[in-house]
């Protein structure tokens, strides 16, 4: 996929702030720290334009990026859940505001959400793909990290994630690496055929 141009947009903290172009747009959902800004860099070739850190739980609004390929959508980089070191109160409030997001949005057309390969999806990854396709959202599993790990363990962790999410016959999954980009071409076949059916 050719990238013609990619910029930032803005951190929303409410719907008051989200784009009203009504272009489509694609949600990064994942545990802190999993890779979900690195994705978005890797998907769009640049380095840095989303904010990665290898501090967890940085990332604590909705941030949009704009993206013109051949058409146009947003990507919307989205809190990490799982984060220990914040407040109760600050966790439920973060956890409201992409409740709502994702519920309401019309948008929205693909939740991207992200897991380690390395390792069995956490009690937090289940529960998030749980409850997106019991709203019968539109999701795909992106197993990233896949570089840090042997090729020929591949099939193995891919099992273990498919087999501890329960995953269904129509989520796509696909392994991924920021690090070296494989997966990038597969995954962007998938955005464009959901964003642009
Ligand atoms: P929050 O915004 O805090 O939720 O984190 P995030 O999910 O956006 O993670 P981020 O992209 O910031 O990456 C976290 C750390 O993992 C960084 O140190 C990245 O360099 C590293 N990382 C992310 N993806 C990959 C990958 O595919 N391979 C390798 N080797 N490292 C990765
Ligand atoms: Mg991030």
């Amino acid at each position: 996929m050719k990238i013609k141009n990619a910029e930032f947009i803005i951190s929303a903290v409410g719907p008051d702030q989200y784009p009203e172009d009504g272009l489509p747009e694609i949600a990064l959902a994942g545990r802190s720290n999993v890779g979900k800004s690195s994705l978005i860099n890797r998907l769009i070739m640049r380095k840095n334009l989303a904010r990665t850190s290898s501090q967890p739980g940085k990332t604590q609004q909705l941030n949009y990026y704009r993206i013109h390929t051949d058409n146009e959508l947003y990507f919307v980089d989205v809190p990490g859940y799982g984060f220990a070191k914040v407040s109760k109160t600050q966790r439920a409030a973060w956890g409201r505001m992409i409740e709502a997001y994702i519920q309401n949005r019309e948008p929205l057309k693909l939740i991207m959400q992200v897991i380690d390969l390395r390792h069995p999806p956490s009690k937090d990854d289940i529960m998030m793909y749980d409850w997106l396709t019991h709203f019968d959202l539109p999701v795909c599993i992106v197993a990233t990290k896949a570089d840090k790990l042997p090729r020929s363990q591949w099939p193995k962790h891919l099992k273990q994630v498919k087999t501890t999410l329960g995953i269904k016959p129509n989520t796509p999954i696909i392994m991924f690496s920021s690090e070296t980009g494989m997966g990038r071409e597969e995954l962007w076949d998938i955005i464009t055929q959901t964003a642009f059916p």
